[in-house]
């Protein structure tokens, strides 16, 4: 545990999400991803859904004085593979950045995955996030293939 983890331990919570933290999960999404491009563009209430409604949910929430700081939204099963946990969405509310929440919530995702029988996590990064790169790698996610998405405009 790094020193920021330590601090921030003092006075976040982590709990595994609930349907009632549904309405702060959608709303802390909408303020940090940019839903007017890939691959923020599916971000809705269904998106949210289909991880906690799953067979095999790994949907953590981090509160902060009462307030949602942080989130992650992951379940079992991954395009065809569902041995493969999947780790899709995460976010730690601005003001909360920095100080270990994302972390936190990784770990707890996987962790949820793994005693749910997942052979291995899958996430993706968009090229240019580079703090959720490195956030990845700190938490011992590697690199896989790369896939572009290719535009036509018309
Ligand atoms: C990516 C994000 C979730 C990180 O949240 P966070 O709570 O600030 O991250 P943490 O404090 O737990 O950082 C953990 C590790 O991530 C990396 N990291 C986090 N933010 C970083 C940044 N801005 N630049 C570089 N590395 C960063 C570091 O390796 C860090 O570990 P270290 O400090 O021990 O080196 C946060 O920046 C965010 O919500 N971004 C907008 C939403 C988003 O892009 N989500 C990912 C796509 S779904």
């Amino acid at each position: 545990m790094t020193r920021h983890d330590a601090a921030e331990c003092q006075s976040v919570g982590l709990a595994p999400m609930e349907p009632v933290h549904a309405p702060a999960v959608l709303a802390l999404g909408r303020q940090v991803y940019d839903t007017s491009v890939k691959p923020y563009t599916s971000w809705s209430l269904s998106a949210i859904a289909g991880h906690l409604d799953a067979e095999a949910p790994a949907c953590w929430v981090a509160f902060a004085d009462g307030a949602l700081a942080g989130f992650v939204l992951g379940s079992m099963g991954f395009d065809q593979r569902a041995d493969w946990g999947n780790l899709e969405w995460i976010a730690t509310a601005p003001a909360h950045q920095g100080r270990g929440i994302a972390g936190r919530l990784v770990r707890a995702c996987c962790r949820t995955l793994t005693e749910a029988g997942a052979a291995a996590v899958v996430t993706d990064v968009e090229s240019r996030n580079t703090a959720s790169a490195a956030l990845m790698r700190r938490n011992g996610f590697v690199e896989g293939v790369t896939v572009t998405l290719f535009v036509r405009e018309v």
